[in-house]
């Protein structure tokens, strides 16, 4: 049972009475069924690259025992309808292999992440997961058209449908997205597909600035308009950290710049030669100081080796050591104050922390990891969510609250959405069966809450 127990980063091994891995959504609800008539608490599991311990058990929890069931095992893909533009997956379908599917087939399934090759789709949907391609076809969240799912007395909620428009009623299957396991277990999902593009053109871009790189996302986006889909701010230590793991990395220019983007453009229209409007566009950046040097992907191979400059750094980061994680949202117009602020803050109370910043700018989510011991953990997620709040902005962007932001979420949460948060749980799993000590508390009822 080891892999099951342990998260990816190392910080959380729990205890479980057994592993369950059902094949069909019938034998999750049966699984569901025997656990709650027994007492037993289930923590649901997909890929378990989940980066704030919500798909692993606790330590122990209240007395109550616990067991994980892994949706691994459901992994078909249901149906693929070119009409609809709809893929329709079970949960435990590796995002890579639904992405190759829809490929096959001739459409893009959007949603795009470093960890796409071992991450489930029921994971995806139970973290509203985000990644690289928010800025154009935003969250899993928005992709999303239907759901089934298992509830907490062991009955399945269908609602696998592939509409694009119902206003019959509340929108139950946003409830279960972003849930992170706590309402319910998604067995399959329903999710839109889009053309493929045509073309495509991905530029490493040096930039002076966090400020000049934001300036420099509107501007591309005024000359690119939607078809910009990817737009990525890496600080250079992000970059170093990656040559010290990854034997193969190349360093995309002969001298070292503080910053950096990773910019995609794609184009679904046929015969548009993207490369002379990038370059184009570029030219103009670096006239106006915003863009400092480029260099634009020549072939697939030299893509994947410029993607893999990005997507290396959770790995290398976690390689290095103990690091503090902040995946913090705020508006984009306040990344570069807070880019500006967040590093003298911190050492103000940790001298000797170093912060790396990397991240999906144009959704206003920055990962601003601090490299630091375990207990100073504490002292530095504080210093920087408060700034974090200062600035309007949310202690989470995408990869939710978990056990690991339990508390944090109680304390910066305003009372009122926490108590909606709670009376939503209670009202769908009234005993916790799921993944308790993950995502909000729910105190007992009191005779005032009835
Ligand atoms: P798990 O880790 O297994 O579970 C995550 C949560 O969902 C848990 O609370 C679990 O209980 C619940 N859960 C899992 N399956 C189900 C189900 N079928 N029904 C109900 N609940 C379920 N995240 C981003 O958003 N954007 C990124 O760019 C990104 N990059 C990453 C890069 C790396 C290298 C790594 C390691 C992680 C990254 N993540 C990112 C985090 C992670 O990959 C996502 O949160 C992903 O959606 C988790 O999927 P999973 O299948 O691994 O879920
Ligand atoms: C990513 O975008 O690579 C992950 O979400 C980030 C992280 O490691 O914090
Ligand atoms: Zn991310």
């Amino acid at each position: 049972m080891a892999p099951y127990l342990v998260d990816w980063r190392s910080r959380y091994r729990g205890t479980a009475l057994g592993v369950v891995e059902p094949s069909t959504a019938d034998e999750v609800a049966v699984a569901v069924r025997i656990a709650s008539a027994h007492g037993v608490k289930v923590v649901p599991q997909g890929g378990n690259t989940g980066l704030v311990g919500g798909g692993v058990p606790l330590t122990k929890h209240e007395g109550s025992q616990q067991i994980v069931v892994s949706l691994r095992r459901l992994n078909r893909i249901r149906d693929l309808d070119l009409l609809d533009n709809v893929i329709v997956v079970e949960a435990g379908v590796i995002l890579q292999n639904a992405q190759a599917a829809a490929r096959t087939a001739g459409r893009l399934l959007p949603i795009s992440l470093a960890a796409e090759g071992s991450a489930q789709i029921g994971g995806i949907v139970s973290t509203n997961a985000g990644g690289t391609n928010v800025l154009r076809f935003g969250s899993t969240r928005e992709l999303v058209l239907g759901l089934e799912v298992i509830l907490a007395d062991g009955s399945i909620w269908n609602g696998l449908q592939r509409l694009r428009k119902n206003n019959a009623g509340y929108d139950l299957k946003q409830l279960f997205i972003g849930s992170e396991g706590t309402l319910g277990i998604v067995t399959a999902a329903a999710i839109k597909l889009f053309p493929l593009p045509h073309s495509c053109v991905t530029t490493f871009i040096a930039v002076p600035s966090p400020a000049a790189a934001v300036r420099l996302l509107r501007y591309l986006q005024s000359e690119l308009g939607d078809s910009l889909t990817a737009f990525e701010l890496i600080e250079r230590v992000c970059l170093d950290l990656v040559f010290g793991v990854v034997e193969e990395a190349r360093d995309p220019f002969e001298q070292s710049y503080p910053w950096y983007v990773l910019a995609e453009v794609s184009a679904t229209v046929k015969e548009v030669v993207l490369d002379d409007i990038v370059e184009r566009s570029l030219a103009s950046a670096f006239e106006i100081g915003i863009a400092m040097d480029a260099v634009l992907a020549q072939s697939e191979k030299q893509r994947v080796e410029l993607w893999r400059l990005r997507d290396e750094i959770t790995e290398a980061e976690r390689r290095h050591g103990p690091s503090a994680k902040h995946d913090i949202s705020i508006p984009v117009s306040r990344i570069s104050d807070f880019l500006a602020r967040a590093p003298a803050t911190v050492r103000t109370h940790v001298p000797h922390a170093r912060p790396i910043a990397f991240g999906h700018v144009g959704d206003g989510n920055i990962h601003f990891n601090v490299l630091a011991p375990a207990e100073d953990a504490d002292c530095i997620n504080r210093a920087v969510y408060d700034l974090v709040t200062t600035l309007g902005g949310s202690i989470s962007a995408e990869h939710g609250i978990g056990q690991s932001k339990i508390e944090l979420l109680a304390h910066y949460k305003d009372r009122t959405s926490l108590s909606l948060m709670q009376r939503v749980r209670r009202a769908l799993d009234p005993s916790t069966t799921f993944n308790p000590g993950k995502l909000v508390h729910v105190p007992p009822v009191r005779g005032s809450d009835l």
